[in-house]
């Protein structure tokens, strides 16, 4: 983690960890690849059993005309599974994806090899902004946690009075405050500042529709769920180590309160809202235990508590 002079904040960045380490992903099970096997047990507490990308593709239908999507660019697309759901539901989309590490838009390549697909080797931030013009739909799933975050920022930089060096990080930080109006935290905060400006940078390029869906710092378990959870949110996104890099859950309040101001309806949710659990008295049993009686347990106890703790964004151009 970075440092800046003032030491008014300091920066957490993955994006050489993307680029130079990561070989895998199979220590860091998103809910995409977790629900990818059609054995899993988690698929078998669904409404509906099968794979994220159906599921997400299954909603979306409900809440946006698809037949009006044809080209679709998915940022972070990992191994590739939920594009290729989308391309078994419509195989008349013409899908792009654009990752920042070699290794995972290789596995895209391999999961998608029956499919004319574009693929871009870049980091997405780097991307202008007319470059996401040409699309219908743009999918950002499970990595806006993984873009830059900046971590113990001073609110002293948001004061009127404080008049900003030369420090361009500090007057971006700004920027967001003040073209946005943000509502400005009173002490120590969390930002998910790579976020942000993904977000402006996609909303500025006009996309009809765009997806979004991560870990949130927001969201809220539903009442008759509270007694199997010891999840709180704070509002301020939260550290997650995972392996060789850290990542920071998403305050959607602000992705939001962003795509509002740039002329987009949005609907907002967590994941559970199109990937439904049973909640039956079996579930409701594995639920009490924590899952402590088999491993099978343990993973839909997990899951459960991740439909939840995930939230999504559909946000439409008016
Ligand atoms: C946690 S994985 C999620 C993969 C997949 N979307 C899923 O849900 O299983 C994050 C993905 O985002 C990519 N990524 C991270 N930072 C990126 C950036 N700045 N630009 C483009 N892709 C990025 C990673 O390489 C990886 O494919």
């Amino acid at each position: 983690m970075d440092t800046d002079d003032n030491e008014l904040y300091r920066l957490n960045r993955t994006d050489d960890y993307h680029r130079q380490d990561l070989e895998t992903l199979g220590w860091e099970l998103t809910v995409c690849n977790s629900l990818y096997p059609a054995n899993t047990p988690i698929r078998r507490i669904l409404k509906q059993n099968t794979s994220y990308g159906d599921l997400l593709y299954r909603y979306l239908a409900e809440c946006i005309p698809l037949d009006a999507v044809a080209k679709v660019m998915e940022i972070g697309g990992g191994y590739g599974y939920l594009m290729k759901d989308f391309l078994g539901n419509d195989p008349d989309l013409k899908p792009s994806m654009l990752d920042i590490s070699p290794a995972l838009l290789k596995k895209q390549q391999e999961t998608l090899r029956d499919h004319k697909v574009e693929y871009y080797l870049r980091d997405a931030l780097e991307m202008e902004n007319a470059f996401f013009s040409s699309f219908d739909l743009v999918i950002l799933n499970e990595n806006l946690g993984d873009f830059p975050a900046l971590v113990d920022i001073d609110p002293v930089i948001l004061s009127e009075n404080y008049i900003p060096g030369p420090d361009d990080t500090v007057r971006q930080v700004r920027h967001f405050f003040d073209v946005y109006g943000l509502e400005k935290p009173a002490a120590s905060f969390n930002m998910n500042i790579g976020a942000v400006q993904m977000v402006e940078k996609v909303c500025r390029a006009g996309i009809p529709y765009i997806f979004i869906g991560e870990h949130s710092c927001e969201c809220l378990l539903p009442s008759d769920l509270k007694p199997f959870f010891d999840i709180s949110w704070t509002g301020n996104p939260m550290r997650i180590r995972l392996k060789g890099h850290d990542e920071f859950t998403i305050k959607f309040s602000y992705l939001q309160e962003i795509a509002g101001q740039l002329g987009y309806k949005a609907k907002r949710g967590p994941f559970a809202d199109y990937i439904v659990p049973d909640i039956n008295d079996h579930v409701r049993a594995i639920l009490a235990s924590r899952g402590l009686y088999s491993d099978s347990e343990e993973i839909i106890y997990q899951f459960i508590g991740d439909v939840y703790e995930y939230e999504y964004l559909i946000l439409m151009k008016q």
